[in-house]
Parts: C-alpha cells; sequence; structure tokens
C-alpha cells in the first residue's frame, strides 16, 4: 500500500474537497459513526432534515457520539434534539455548530472550550457530501449537481457500495488520462481522446467501438474536485450518466461508490423503468469493476513507465497534487494546467461528442 508521500503528493496527508461519507437513505435510519481521512466522526440527521457532521468524540471524557447503540437515550431514540445531538453517555448536547448547548447538570453558560469541530455537509443527489479541507478552510467550489437527478423523465440512481480497498486515491484518478487501456480493460479502444483541465475540474473525452456489445461508446467523463467523478455516456441509444466517487479513509485506503442514472421511457417511470435502470447501472458496475479488479491487485505506479501514446498521466498528477497542496498555490496549478491536450496521433472529439457534451460544464 503506498501512501501520499510516496506518490509526493504534498504537503498534506489528505485531499481538499467534497467527497461522499454516506448515502443519504443510510442517515435516513439514524446516527452514523464513519471514519475517514484518518479521524473518526459523527455524522446525523437533525430534526429539520439537514445531515450534520462532528467530530466524533465528546469534549466532557471523549465518548464516541455515534458508535454506542445501547445506552438507553439512543434506544429511545431521544439522543436528537432538533439540529442536536446529546452525547450518550453524560448527555452533553452540541448543536450543529460544534459548540455545546446544553449540559444537563451545570447551570449557567456551557463553557465554549468544550466546542467541537463541525462539518460543511449537503445531500446532493442521494449522497450525503462533506467539504474537507485539511487547512480548515470552506468550500472553495459547489458539489457537482446533475439537474436529471430532479427530472422525472430519469430514473435516480441506488449507489452500490463498494467498500474500502488499499489503494491510494492517485491509482484512481490515473484513469482520467489512461487512453491505452480503454481497449484491453474495458473492449472499447478509444479512436478520439481529449483531456481538458479547468481549475478544479479535469474532463476526459473519447469515444471507440466495443467490440462486445457491438455498439460505439462515446463518453464525457469529469472530476469535480478528487473525490467525485461523473460521466455522461452515449452507448448505442442508451444515454446515462455514472456516477464513482471516492473517499480517503485512511492515507492509502479508499472507500468506494457507483451508482448510474438512466433515463425512463415513461414519466411517471413504470416498475419497467426501474428495473431497466438497474440493469443498466449493474452493466456499468460490470464494466467499472474490471478497473477496480486491476487495482485491487496491483502494486502502486509511484513512477510510471510513460509512452508517447500513453495519456497525459504527468499533467493529470499534477492537477490531483493541487489539492494536496497550500490552499494559496491553487491559481499557480491553474495556470500551469488550463487548457486541453492530445495525445499524439490520436483525433480530438468531433461534431458528434460536442452534441454529448449539450449541458455540460456551462453549455
Ligand atoms: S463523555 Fe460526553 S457527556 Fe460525558
Ligand atoms: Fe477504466
Amino acid at each position: 500500500m503506498a501512501q501520499a508521500a510516496d506518490y509526493q503528493l504534498g504537503p498534506h496527508t489528505f485531499p481538499r474537497g467534497w467527497f461522499i461519507v454516506a448515502e443519504s437513505s443510510e442517515l435516513d435510519e439514524g446516527p452514523m459513526a464513519v471514519r475517514f481521512f484518518g479521524q473518526d466522526f459523527a455524522l446525523y440527521r437533525g430534526e429539520s432534515g439537514r445531515p450534520v457532521m462532528l467530530d466524533a468524540y465528546c469534549a466532557h471524557m471523549g465518548t464516541h457520539l455515534t458508535a454506542s447503540k445501547s445506552a438507553v437515550i439512543v434506544s429511545d431514540g431521544k439522543q436528537i434534539e432538533g439540529d442536536s445531538i446529546r452525547c450518550p453517555y453524560h448527555g452533553w448536547r452540541y448543536g450543529p455548530d460544534g459548540q455545546l448547548d446544553d449540559i444537563p447538570y451545570h447551570d449557567g453558560p456551557c463553557p465554549k472550550s468544550g466546542a467541537i469541530q463541525s462539518y460543511e455537509v449537503r445531500d446532493v443527489m442521494g449522497c450525503v457530501m462533506m467539504w474537507f479541507d485539511p487547512e480548515g478552510g470552506g468550500p472553495l467550489f459547489e458539489p457537482p449537481y446533475l439537474p436529471e437527478w430532479d427530472d422525472p423523465h430519469w430514473v435516480r440512481w441506488q449507489l452500490d457500495h463498494l467498500g474500502e480497498i488499499a489503494i491510494h486515491g492517485q491509482e484512481i484518478i490515473d484513469n482520467m488520462a489512461d487512453a491505452q487501456h480503454l481497449g484491453p480493460t474495458h473492449g472499447a479502444p478509444c479512436e478520439y481522446f481529449e483531456n481538458e483541465f479547468a481549475d478544479h475540474i479535469v474532463i476526459q473525452r473519447q469515444g471507440g467501438y466495443h467490440h462486445t456489445y457491438q455498439a460505439y461508446l462515446a463518453t464525457t467523463t469529469w472530476y469535480t474536485g478528487p473525490g467525485l467523478l461523473l460521466s455522461k455516456q452515449e452507448f448505442g441509444d442508451v444515454l446515462t450518466y455514472e456516477l464513482i466517487a471516492n473517499t480517503p479513509v485512511d492515507d492509502g485506503v479508499t472507500k468506494a461508490w457507483h451508482g448510474a442514472l438512466a433515463r425512463a421511457r415513461s414519466v411517471p417511470h413504470s416498475e419497467e423503468d426501474i428495473a431497466a435502470a438497474r440493469e443498466i447501472q449493474a452493466g456499468a458496475l460490470h464494466a467499472f469493476a474490471a478497473d477496480f479488479d486491476i487495482w485491487r491487485h496491483k502494486r502502486p505506479a509511484l513512477r510510471i513507465m510513460q509512452m508517447k501514446k500513453d495519456g497525459p498521466f504527468k499533467l493529470v498528477r499534477r492537477w490531483y497534487g493541487q489539492f494536496y497542496d497550500q490552499i494559496t498555490q491553487a491559481g499557480e496549478y491553474h495556470a500551469e494546467l488550463n487548457g486541453t491536450h492530445h495525445i499524439k496521433d490520436f483525433d480530438a472529439p468531433g461534431e458528434a461528442h460536442q452534441k454529448l457534451d449539450k449541458g455540460l460544464f456551462g453549455t
């Protein structure tokens, strides 16, 4: 297992950005104890419906706020009050901002020194997403959102929970540059290929004929920050959006989720539409599983033996590095990388592909 420092990412151990920490429907079931970025967190939904994420441990005596399920206050369902949460040990209450707002047996104001860290979290497209910044700053950009999520013509995804894998996010992000794996790994060698860098976004456009399924596959795939991939895909006459999310659990260990949005034939969509969408998601997962299987068994690529017609791994790694660097350096990365990049002898995307991009990136 390789870590951020082995890839010479840094100076931070974990990257800045929006990351999935749970599926929204999981959080509806009750408070969760989650671990990401080498830290433990308490995650719960307040009575207003708002997701709240706090450092896990109570200032009083270090109890995990959401890990114990047998305390009576938890089993009686009395832990959440409004958008605040009570510690299961002695009942100290924290607001969604992490401030202590009640100590049941204490007169007078709660000590400010008892505050714990709170994090910005949002419900986006059925996912609970958090903003993580190793320097503690607020969001620099918005999480990705597809209007199709709220369009009745589309069937929403239910996430595949792929669990933890002992691989660094760097190896997953490499896929954005990896033109030459599309044939051997996925069966659809690309006929054209392009990368575009736009600040915190990296885009890949490619297309080619899928030999197993005998249909043309064209995809526009983009990361919004280091943890959230969306991909618009036209495969024969099927149009889908795929989601692949990776969130660091510890340095070198990554948790992953997958989903696909599919267009329905009827509005409101029928049972058949839902079944068809699930089948499309399973097909997309099958294709992604080929990458996942390779990552699971490979040794870390700390150095890549670059060929001329490999994609621009170095640029994509440089782009990824911005999220591990000081916030003040971001502008330098953008000035250096922004623009499109083509591989020697590969065509750029043509007019047909531009149609696929319609509605994306503000077009
Ligand atoms: S340890 Fe949390 S209230 Fe005492
Ligand atoms: Fe891949």
